[in-house]
């Protein structure tokens, strides 16, 4: 079974009614991946399928079915399918399916009979043997899936292999996908609140357990040299990160490069770990030339997100994570900080899988993730890295909105999160904003916003109007 679709076609199998059509062409929008809808190609062809079943019957339908499967999974291109509801019922396509990530949108029979009884699907016409046909089905969605789905982001964060659900730490054992032996590598601050639970989930599996620094120290060469000389597990066993960002970058990178590379897991513990950096598969270390500046593309084989785990979390940390909630708020144009901290979680954290599914190396659209991130950058490096980076993407944020012209927004921002210019040299921040990785010649690429959920990358703004975005937020 593979655990994610990264490198796979994602099959969307299910009930009629479920909403494989209108899920997996939005879906499809969101990964930039191309939408084959077995049906309608089937309608394309020729007739329409309750011409089909009239005529022919459902045993050559369901052929029709398989051979559209079948020549869409020999594709190049990463597809996004969507199957018809019975086509499971086929042996064959059973056998196909086992080379795709399968996720099964999942619907009750009641809520699927009020949504297509007045279509006129041949197979919902009565109700007893709609009924029928649906407890049929259901076994063989199961054997067939990869994971199960009941909403759009259910499906975005299945395809990237991450698991959103409170108490699910003490599932672990069960969630790291295979059988092999499992090294847990815990922020030392962390292990001491929640290492046991993960230890005692992970049960047999777990063969050693490496305690690293808490914070920034942990993303260290020398961290990294003795987490390589401390591994024990062969390439049939698992890194399993349990702590912030940075033990997640540590470790995920430690994977990355270990026996040239082996499967990881992240288990975020903090607000930013779960609605950012234990998703998408960067992972890196810092060097005396820069924070981040060794590091992997790295998919994690799954992520564990406990949204239960962040009850212990310091409100300063949790002020960090709702920076990136607001970010994420103002790039999908919804105020998704209003949001339960749990609901908070889900939703950016399936935006976040989208997004990197969609371009997982960082070329094109990953880079609105950096709204707000580039003046942060700069006012950290100024302020020597003191300032709290939830400070910092606040206070990026707002300078984006006002380049963006939109004073709404810079309002908003500043009442939701209410952050404190820093009192740091302006020509440092200036010097450091040029320095951004994003930056060419010297002059940043900025991320603004058409409008809340319309993001544009790769803006150039003359330097007298970025220099003075970057001034406002200066105290002094
Ligand atoms: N890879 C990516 O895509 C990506 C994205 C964003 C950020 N990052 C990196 O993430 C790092 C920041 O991560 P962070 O903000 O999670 O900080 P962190 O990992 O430093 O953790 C912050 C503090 O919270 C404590 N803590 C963690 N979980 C806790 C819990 N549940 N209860 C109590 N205390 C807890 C830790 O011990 C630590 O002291 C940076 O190094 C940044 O570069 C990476």
């Amino acid at each position: 079974m593979a655990p994610h679709a990264l490198a796979h076609h994602v099959v969307l199998v299910g009930f009629m009614g479920a909403g494989k059509s209108t899920f997996g062409a939005q879906f499809a929008a969101q990964v930039g991946r191309r939408l084959v809808d077995i049906d309608r190609e089937i309608a394309r062809a020729g007739d329409s399928i309750a011409a089909i079943f009239e005529r022919d019957g459902e045993a050559a339908f369901r052929e029709f079915e398989a051979a559209e499967l079948r020549t869409a999974l020999a594709t190049g291109e990463r597809l996004v399918v969507a199957l018809g509801g019975g086509a499971v019922e086929t042996d064959e396509v059973r056998q196909l399916l086992t080379s795709a990530f399968v996720v099964w949108l999942e619907v009750d029979a009641a809520t699927a009979w009020e949504r297509v009884r007045h279509s006129n699907r041949p197979l919902a016409r009565d109700e007893t043997a709609f009924h029928a046909r649906w407890e049929r089905r259901q076994p063989l969605y199961a054997e067939v899936a990869d994971a199960i789905a009941v909403d759009l982001d259910g499906i975005a964060l299945a395809a990237a292999g991450v698991h959103v659900e409170s108490g699910s730490l003490e599932q672990l054992g069960w969630l790291i996908p295979g059988d092999g032996p499992v090294e847990l590598v815990a922020d030392v601050h962390v292990a001491g609140i929640h290492g046991v639970e993960a230890q005692l989930a992970l049960g047999d599996r777990l063969v050693a357990v490496h305690e690293v620094p808490a914070g920034e120290p942990a993303k260290a060469a020398a961290v990294l040299d003795r987490l390589w000389r401390g591994l024990k597990i062969g390439r049939d066993g698992t890194v399993v990160a349990l702590g912030g960002g940075t033990t997640t970058d540590l470790a995920g990178f430690a994977a990355a490069t270990y026996m040239r590379g082996v499967a990881w897991a992240p288990v975020p513990t903090t607000l930013v770990g779960q609605v950012d950096a234990a998703i998408g598969g960067k992972t890196a270390i810092d060097v005396p030339g820069g924070k981040n500046l060794v590091g992997a593309f790295h998919w994690p084989a799954r992520v564990v997100i406990d949204p239960a785990l962040l009850e212990t979390l310091p409100d300063a940390e949790r002020r960090n994570g709702l920076a990136e909630v607001v970010k994420t708020g103002l790039l999908v144009g919804e105020p998704l900080w209003e949001l339960s901290e749990p609901q908070q979680v889900r939703r950016c954290a399936a935006f976040k899988s989208a997004v990197c599914l969609a371009d997982p190396h960082d070329r094109g659209i990953r880079n609105q993730l950096n709204l707000g991130h580039t003046f942060a950058h700069a006012l950290e490096a100024a302020a020597g890295y003191e300032l709290p980076h939830g400070e910092a993407v606040a206070l990026g944020l707002l300078a984006a909105l006002q380049l963006s012209g939109l004073p709404d927004q810079v309002a908003l921002v500043q009442k939701v999160l209410q952050p404190t210019k820093p009192r740091v040299d302006r020509d440092l921040a200036w010097a450091a904003l040029g320095r951004d990785k994003k930056a060419t010649g010297g002059r940043p690429r900025l991320v603004l916003l058409e409008a809340p959920g319309r993001p544009l990358i790769g803006v150039e703004r003359p330097d007298a109007e970025v220099r003075a975005a970057l001034d406002l937020l200066i105290a002094g």
